[in-house]
């Protein structure tokens, strides 16, 4: 039995927390490995919805680990809040059962202030941020400025690390013409938390060496997709961390040998939030068809996302850049009742047809699909259990599906239901 590696291959929002809740069935250790509460995992079980943002999707099955790595970016005060949310929908939680890296790097108010103040400054450029400090957090890593979670135990450090990041954070939201933090209110705001935070920090990279040593199996959870990966994303309209499997190893401490099976959760159609390129989108009855039937609300910001055909290219082009094994297709039932269906295989730029996303931004703004056009299936495929309960139509689809992205279908979806799944191959024996 393997590990199991989870990312998303489009722009977020792909379904994951669904996939990945009914995988924790079979693990014993859940891993988040980068972002922060950026993410939005909607977990459907026995009809109770659960909306987690940072805490593992694993936190809600008993007797699993659950494990949050020093590639994410926390927020203290929401985790703590999450925290409460989940614990007042039944669900135990201790620092048995959730550990915090302790080189984790913390979100603090001013990384959100910066946020939104970029955001504003940007006028028609903004990105379409969540607003929740998560790129401003991952620049003071990178600038060896930020706050770590261990920092909590030592009162003086905090105060001196804390005063000159204010100081930074505070320039700059004077030249963006917003309001100035005071150090010593966050300061004492973390020194009241502090204490609950630290229950939970652990030395995370020893844990999942240990458990890795003890047989144990390991579930790795990203967030968002790959086109929002900094480096292989639709810069700069993506996010401010890597989604790639290979991040599953840097933001947890383990060696890429324990990454396992790397599974790419793939919507059947295409959505994304925030601006940037979406060479499919659809701003018609087509996309509002899709928007209205697939629920697409963002489950962090409640934005509208946009919405469009199936992009085979992007997908190829995720598969490769990511890492990716196998696809879990999910949402297929939101197809149902079209009567023509279009997957884009490649693009057409300056008269040329090409079979990947270019890294210009430029360039990514003029693509235009290529597509190849299906008859749609009038049966309904919501709540199948297996192969045989798909329409045809249904299956030469995902049939297609697969030969474009040159990946199998691993895992199939066809309802939020935990139990509304279909497995092709098991993930955990899959390597
Ligand atoms: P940030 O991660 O808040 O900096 O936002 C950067 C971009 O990533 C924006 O376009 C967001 O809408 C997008 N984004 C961030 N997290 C998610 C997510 O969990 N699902 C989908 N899009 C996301």
């Amino acid at each position: 039995m393997s590990n199991v590696t989870v990312i998303g291959s489009q722009w977020g929002d792909e379904g994951k927390g669904k996939i990945v809740d009914w995988l924790s069935s079979r693990a014993d250790v859940v891993v988040r490995f980068q972002g922060g509460h950026n993410a939005g995992h909607t977990l459907v079980i026995e009809g109770k919805v659960y909306k987690l943002h940072l805490l593992p999707s694993g936190i809600v099955r008993p007797g699993k680990i659950s494990v949050i790595g020093n590639g994410v970016v926390v927020d203290p005060w929401a985790l703590l809040q999450e925290i409460d949310n989940v614990r007042e929908q039944g669900v135990e939680i201790s620092p048995k059962t959730l550990k915090l890296a302790e080189n984790a790097t913390i979100i603090l108010p001013c990384h959100s202030a910066v946020d939104g103040a970029f955001e504003a400054a940007r006028g028609k450029g903004q990105i379409g941020t969540t607003k929740r400090g998560i790129g401003p957090a991952y620049e003071d890593k990178v600038a060896r400025r930020g706050i770590r979670v261990c920092d909590l135990a030592d009162k003086d450090i905090l105060k001196e690390k804390l005063g000159r990041l204010v100081l930074h954070h505070n320039a700059l939201l004077k030249g963006l013409g917003a309001e100035e933090l005071d150090p010593d209110v966050i300061y004492s705001d973390l020194m009241n938390i502090a204490p609950s935070i630290l229950e939970y920090a652990d030395v995370v990279w020893k844990t999942l060496d240990e458990a890795q040593s003890a047989g144990k199996k390991i579930l790795f959870e990203g967030a968002q997709g790959m086109m929002l990966d900094v480096d292989h994303g639709t810069y700069p309209f993506v996010t401010s961390s890597n989604i790639c499997a290979a991040q599953a190893a840097t933001g947890a401490g383990i060696s890429p040998k324990m990454i396992g099976h790397v599974l790419g959760i793939t919507k059947a159609y295409t959505t994304r939030v925030g601006a940037g390129p979406f060479p499919t989108e659809q701003q018609n009855e087509i996309g509002d068809k899709l928007g209205e039937r697939g629920h697409e609300f963002g489950t962090t910001t409640g934005r509208k996302r946009r919405c469009g055909w199936f992009d085979a290219a992007l997908v190829r082009q995720s598969i490769k850049t990511g890492g990716i094994d196998g696809i879990a297709l999910t949402k297929l039932d939101v197809l149902d009742g079209f009567e023509e269906i279009k997957i884009c295989t490649g693009y057409e730029l300056n008269g040329k047809q090409i079979d990947h996303m270019p890294a210009s931004q430029q360039a990514q703004a003029e693509l235009k699909p290529v597509y190849e056009s299906f008859q749609g299936w009038i049966e309904s495929t919501e709540g199948a259990r297996s192969w045989a309960e798909l329409p045809a139509g249904a299956i030469k689809y995902v049939k297609r599906v697969e030969e474009l992205i040159g990946a199998p279908v691993t895992l199939l979806s066809t309802s939020p239901e935990r139990d509304d799944t279909i497995l092709m191959h098991d993930p955990f024996s899959a390597v």
